[in-house]
């Protein structure tokens, strides 16, 4: 039965469309790199570990949600009791503020994109050494390009789940993969590309020697995690809350994360080993998926090989962000249609897409005008968040892009999925996920597992993830 708001079409896109959400930038620049600098197999396993015991949870947790009452992120919470509304604005919040910047980064992507596109025509694409750094300083450039991916996603989700979300994703994200594969396996041929496998995989177990440098690699793969799975956003109950009762959600709580990081090591086999090839350094943070990376495609493998797999590899990167951005509008789109339909009036997707998008654009636009945080000395229309308001800049307030970042995946994040998981471990019982797993006849699996899960082990690290994120924000 289609509802008013729509449904997924079929399991299988449903599950293109939430892997599609969860493989995004954070798989392709944050995993690889993280895993590098935080122990390299020493977080692998602790990361594993971490996405057995909460991710799988929190999935199951996040899909019954919205399954079960039908709603995005506010209106589901309101739903279970008006108490906890605020839960529901807490994701929502995150989302839209994440959207903005996540949306910069995807523009600058497509500019790398076209770059290569160029490039393979036998053009130049980049022009002179240094793109990055001017490029970022090119407000014209980067707005631009932001507009132009922020356009894309309101015209996909403008296209309803089934009709936009879903369609687009089922043929992107086999695409990706085949992208990903192609670019892994010629990468593995070059010279030098055992030392990027080392740098991500040999475990460093001194981690785990002192307390102090175990919490810190455990708070960073914590944090990594949820943002991965696209947890604590209210993407994955809004996405739930399209799915047919008659599926298995037990089953699909399990084959996202399990899919995401298969891709998360994917890519970093594509990256890292990509890096050492021709002897890049890999700690850029931004610079990485950038500077660094053009850098290797270009004048590392150069010719027309080179700039095709730059190509190919742009090219599955946007892919990995536009799925993700989709749904990041999905959760503020479907916020505004609930409270409509729950007034009773009717609720244009189109529209309502069309004015959240334009809003979201507007208060991400600081991100894309600060040139990443090299300011107005270096070329940008606007400063930072430290020199603006004269706070004392510690590192969240570096650029606009950490002062969001941190607002929304430090603190509303990691919060609000404290109180998800304290709301069904301990004010309503697993019994109401039980229900929503059983009920076309499915079996619940490991039902005394996910109760231990959700009472006390995402509890307990949520609480560590949120007092390092304090921590680090205020230096
Ligand atoms: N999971 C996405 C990524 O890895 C980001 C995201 C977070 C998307 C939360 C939606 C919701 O890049």
């Amino acid at each position: 039965m289609e509802n008013s708001k729509g449904q997924w079409s079929s399991n299988f896109g449903f599950l293109m469309a939430a892997i599609g959400s969860a493989v995004g930038l954070g798989n392709i620049w944050g995993f690889p790199y993280k895993m590098g600098a935080n122990g390299g197999g020493a977080f692998l396993l602790i990361y594993v570990i971490l996405v057995v015991f909460v991710g799988f949870a929190v999935m199951l947790g996040e899909l019954a949600i919205g399954r079960r009452t039908g709603k995005g992120a506010v209106g589901a919470y309101r739903a279970l009791s008006r108490k906890l509304t605020w839960v529901g604005y807490m994701g929502v919040g995150s989302a839209f503020l994440i959207l903005g910047f996540y949306s910069v980064l995807g523009g600058m992507v497509m500019r790398y994109m076209l770059g290569f596109l160029v490039n393979l025509f036998g053009g130049d694409g980049f022009g002179a050494e240094g793109f990055f750094g001017s490029w970022i300083a090119n407000m014209p450039g980067m707005v631009g390009f932001y507009a132009l991916f922020m356009l894309l996603n309101i015209t996909i989700v403008m296209g309803g789940i089934s009709g936009g979300i879903e369609k687009f994703s089922r043929i992107a994200m086999p695409a990706l993969a085949v992208m990903l594969v192609t670019v892994i396996v010629y990468v593995a041929c070059q010279p030098g590309a055992m030392e990027g496998y080392k740098f991500m995989f040999v475990p460093d177990f001194s981690v785990f020697d002192s307390l102090k440098s175990f919490f810190s690699v455990l708070k960073a793969a914590a944090g990594q995690m949820f943002f991965s799975l696209s947890l604590g956003m209210g993407a994955m109950i809004t996405y739930g809350s399209y799915l047919s009762k008659s599926e298995d959600l037990n089953r699909n709580a399990i084959i996202i994360p399990v899919a995401d990081t298969i891709v998360a090591i994917m890519a970093g086999m594509a990256v890292m080993p990509a890096c050492s090839a021709f002897g890049m350094d890999y700690g850029q943070g931004p610079g990485l998926l950038f500077n660094t990376l053009q850098t290797v495609f270009m004048d590392g493998m150069g010719g027309f090989i080179g700039n095709l797999m730059g190509f190919l590899f742009y090219t599955l990167v946007f892919i990995a962000a536009i799925t993700s951005s989709i749904s990041l509008l999905e959760v503020n789109t479907a916020y505004i249609i609930d409270r409509k339909l729950e007034k009773g009036k009717k609720a244009n997707r189109r529209s309502i897409t069309a004015i959240m998008g334009a809003v979201i654009f507007i208060v991400g636009l600081p991100t894309a005008l600060d040139g990443l945080g090299t300011n107005v000395a270096g070329g940008a229309l606007i400063n930072n968040p430290a020199i603006t308001f004269g706070l004392p800049s510690v590192g969240a307030t570096a650029d606009w892009l950490d002062f969001y970042d941190m607002i929304a995946e430090g603190i509303l994040m990691p919060l609000g999925s404290l109180a998800m998981s304290i709301i069904i471990g301990w004010v309503f019982g697993s019994r109401m996920i039980k229900e929503e797993a059983t009920c076309s006849g499915h079996v619940y699996k490991g039902e005394k597992f996910y109760n231990i899960c959700f009472r006390y082990i995402v509890p307990v690290i949520m609480v560590i993830v949120l007092y390092a994120q304090i921590q680090t924000f205020f230096g």
